[in-house]
């Protein structure tokens, strides 16, 4: 297939990402600004501020990923953005200033499905998956399991019918008031549960039954642990008649107790999704592999689990490091790789192509 060098171009949410892949899968360059600071003092994202910073930023992230590979933009062979899934405000900025770069430097443009670059970008960490794998994408905004067929096919399997599990995550840290603690003051919702988790001395003090145990499909729900995890929670203020800025005395069991249900439910689903593509004959036995991408992969807890049921059933699981997993901008280079190695939707008139938010 045909060389080249992409430049990608990530919006979506609360990250501007800049990245740049060769079609060997090489990244030259990349540079990611991160709103989750600002965003967090404000105790959630307000889209219009999202949008205001991805403006002011976008320029500069472009130009410090094409610095940082010795590339001037004329050397790029297309530009690759995010139009969908989003916040509509903040994915009209990356879309609209791509467009822009392509007009200006007469470059193709390819637009992106997030969750499909998420999915994707573990063949360019790891060479050897090859389609047809399973997906597990998990993270503040998402929660589904997938089969991807091809770069542009999936079959969707299940997905989260109420909150994505980094939302879970991020509520119930904030509610817990972690971050008035120092050792957590700059970790997101998740990493905070996972470190005042992993120094539990009772991870079964708190009580959660498994979400949809009797449900025979693939789909997840996290609201229903989400909120039994909020109402021990109120009923041991209660208890202990804490000041309003203090932390709970047990919050570690919380978070532990938490952590654990959400992996048990991850597994059980995974585990079923697995026992479904084997009976319809969906991923043949040499192919066998899970790819689990998205920020919630981050955390060891999970991926340690899903590993064993992964060993168990005879698949491989692939994790892409942290900074792959998060929102990033080469994510959304690679995917620009794979279809323009594939040469499916690049795009030399692109004004009618629209951000959708779903
Ligand atoms: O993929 P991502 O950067 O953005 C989207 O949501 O699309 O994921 C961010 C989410 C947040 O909800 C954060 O709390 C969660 O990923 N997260 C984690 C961990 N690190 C980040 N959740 C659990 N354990 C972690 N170590
Ligand atoms: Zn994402």
């Amino acid at each position: 297939s045909k060389p080249g060098i992409i430049l990608g171009i990530e919006t979506s949410c609360d990250d501007t990402g800049c990245g740049i892949v060769d079609t060997e899968g090489k990244i030259l360059g990349e540079a990611l600004h991160s709103q989750h600071l600002t965003h967090l003092r404000n105790g959630g994202i307000i889209p219009p501020l999202a949008e205001s910073l991805h403006r002011h930023t976008i320029e500069k992230v472009v130009q410090d990923a094409l610095d940082a590979a010795n590339l001037s933009i004329n050397q790029i062979d297309a530009i690759a953005a995010t139009v969908r899934p989003g916040l509509p405000l903040s994915l009209l900025i990356g879309t609209k200033y791509g467009k822009y770069l392509c007009k200006k430097y007469s470059k193709p443009f390819i637009p992106i499905h997030h969750m499909e670059a998420h999915a994707l970008t573990a063949r360019m960490f790891d060479r050897s998956i090859e389609f047809p794998f399973l997906v597990l994408l998990i993270s503040g905004g998402h929660c589904l399991l997938s089969v991807v067929e091809n770069v542009d096919s999936f079959l969707l399997l299940g997905e989260s019918i109420d909150d994505a599990p980094g939302e879970a995550f991020d509520k119930i840290s904030r509610r817990l008031k972690l971050t008035n603690l120092p050792e957590y003051s700059t970790l997101s919702g998740g990493q905070a549960i996972e470190l005042a988790a992993s120094q539990a001395t009772n991870p079964l003090q708190f009580r959660f039954n498994i979400p949809m145990i009797k449900y025979k499909d693939c789909n997840f729900s996290f609201s229903g642990v989400k909120n039994v995890c909020l109402h021990h929670l109120f009923r041991e203020e209660r208890k202990y008649d804490l000041p309003p800025d203090a932390v709970l005395p047990d919050y570690k069991n919380l978070c532990a107790s938490f952590l654990l249900v959400t992996t048990r439910h991850l597994c059980h689903r995974v585990q079923r999704g697995i026992e479904y593509v084997a009976k319809k004959n969906l991923i043949p036995p040499d192919k066998q592999t899970l790819v689990v991408s998205g920020g919630v992969a981050c955390n060891n807890f999970i991926a340690e689990a899903l590993k064993i049921v992964c060993d168990n059933l005879n698949y491989k699981l692939v994790r892409p490091p942290p900074k792959l997993c998060t929102d990033n901008g080469i994510m959304i280079a690679w995917n620009g790789v794979e279809r323009w190695k594939a040469g499916i939707g690049i795009y030399t008139e692109f004004d009618n192509i629209e951000i959708e938010k779903s």
